[in-house]
């Protein structure tokens, strides 16, 4: 059951609510005003790393159009847009004694003075994946601890130091859960490293996903005892971490499976999750890797805990639990979305992981509230409609599975509020734009915006209507003065 039993239920006039979109996804411009490389450029450009063959050079072409993205941001009536900054336009060879480019600073600055001229709130993911190449040829990037957390750390003091006065929401991390998977692990992401992961008589032997994942956990944490220590107090905003984790349930009833669920959370949610808000890697992590799982000083612990002021939700699907399988980033549980029964969870998307299933949605957010016990932002939550990429732009336009999947999510967000007093204060639809997909190139469609690459030309899908027009009608307004 989804449906709250009481529709009249309104979100607070704070609640806030819009898109996101992540800065190597839609700017382009990769050579332009001293950018310096990132790791996503390389790879990229290299033969078989997407689907289309297709690189990030010009994606939707933002860094040049961000103004016409503006302009649909406020032709849509969203309180907020979550973008992300390309540290190697900031820093564009990364590194603490590294200089710093104004103009990168500029065009940030111009697109937060614009955003806040139309009272839309900047809600800032500081890192989404577009390390700088530099620091990866340097010293390894994520694999070394001590370098990258001092790096990460100068960059985001830059951050707080040149937006601070006006971004109140930031976000030090995105999705650390795919930087340490599915860039060191399976090595489909940039710098695509896999292989150290041998799989012999003896078990696994995968070390660098579990170095990566330290490594992101501390940098995000320095980085918010910097921001509360010395920006905070007078800036006065607010600096989480934000989380991949789809929810999971078991395939049947039996013991094996219900545990299996458990430890699909564990491995997904809870590496990133139990140690920032809890203070200890999941029990059932470190059984399985052993020494393999790094371990934080009691003086990084300390630092580690309570690092984020609220729970930043990244979620999609729904899996179906069984134990089994011999992949070991998913905790020796095999995903199916096939039931017993063999009928199928949900209306499958264009991308093979994904099927709408919003009961699992409001499932997550429960357990997340129940676990963590902190307000939650939904920083991305979105659908790919299948084979949109071979439509008519016309056809695409009318994304009824897009407009179905947000129907239901939205639906069971107000439900978890409402009913189950879970503390929600945001929701972000990914993305306002088809962009690139990572490893998907621009095949996978993700945007509530129809984008022609051919010309750029954004055409707003029937989604994006749906999405405005519930949130306008769920949100509470300013009281007009008598
Ligand atoms: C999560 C990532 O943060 C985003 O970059 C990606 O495009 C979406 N999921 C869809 O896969």
């Amino acid at each position: 059951m989804i449906a709250p039993t009481a529709p009249a239920y309104k979100l607070p006039k704070e609640f806030l609510w819009g898109f996101a979109t992540a800065s190597f996804q839609v700017e382009g411009s990769l050579d332009v005003d001293g950018r310096g490389k990132s790791v996503w450029d390389e790879f990229s450009r290299q033969p078989g790393k997407t689907l289309d063959g297709r690189d990030g050079d010009v994606a939707t072409d933002s860094y040049k159009l961000w103004k016409e993205d503006l302009d649909l941001l406020v032709s849509y009536g969203v309180t907020s847009y979550r973008f992300s900054i390309a540290w190697s336009r900031i820093i564009p060879l990364g590194g603490r004694n590294d200089p710093v480019n104004e103009q990168g600073i500029q065009f940030y600055s111009n697109l937060i003075d614009a955003l806040l001229a139309r009272g839309i709130v900047p809600f800032v993911t500081i890192y989404h994946w577009d390390l700088p190449q530099a620091l990866h040829d340097r010293y390894g990037g994520w694999l070394n601890k001590e370098e990258i957390v001092k790096d990460y750390v100068n960059y985001s003091r830059i951050c707080f130091e040149r937006f601070g006065d006006r971004v109140k929401y930031w976000l030090t991390m995105n999705e650390p859960w795919c930087i340490s998977v599915l860039a060191y692990g399976r090595g489909v992401f940039a710098p695509g490293r896999s292989s150290d992961r041998m799989r012999s008589p003896e078990g696994d032997s995968s070390t660098e996903p579990w170095i990566v994942g330290h490594s992101v956990i501390l940098s995000h944490a320095y980085a918010a005892k910097l921001y509360r220590e010395e920006f905070k107090p007078h800036q006065g905003g607010q600096i989480g971490i934000t989380l991949n984790g789809d929810w999971s349930i078991p395939y049947d009833d039996s013991p094996q499976n219900i545990e299996a669920a458990q430890h699909a959370l564990d491995v997904a949610i809870g590496w990133f999750a139990d140690p920032i808000y809890l203070g200890h890697y999941p029990e059932y992590l470190r059984t399985m890797l052993g020494d393999r799982l790094p371990v934080f000083t009691a003086d990084e612990l300390a630092v580690v805990k309570g690092s984020s002021d609220f729970y930043g939700m990244n979620t999609y699907t729904t899996n179906l639990c069984k134990a089994g399988g011999d992949d070991e980033f998913q905790g020796k549980v095999e995903y199916t979305f096939t039931r017993p029964d063999g009928t199928q969870l949900g209306t499958q998307a264009h991308c093979a992981w994904l099927q709408d299933y919003p009961e699992g949605f409001r499932d997550l957010l429960n357990y997340l509230w129940k676990r963590y016990r902190k307000p939650i932002y939904v920083t991305e939550n979105g659908f790919a409609v299948k084979d949109e990429n071979n439509k008519p732009v016309e056809e695409a336009l009318s994304d009824a599975d897009r407009v179905q999947y947000f129907r239901g999510t939205t639906t069971a967000l107000l439900a978890a509020v409402a009913e189950d007093g879970v503390d929600i204060r945001a929701y972000f639809g990914w993305s306002l734009l088809d962009n690139f997909e990572w490893a998907d190139g621009y095949v996978t469609r993700f945007g509530v915006t129809y984008v022609d690459y051919e010309t750029q030309k954004r055409y707003p899908k029937a989604s994006a209507k749906f999405i405005c027009q519930w949130f306008k009608e769920y949100v509470e307004k300013d009281e007009l003065p008598m």
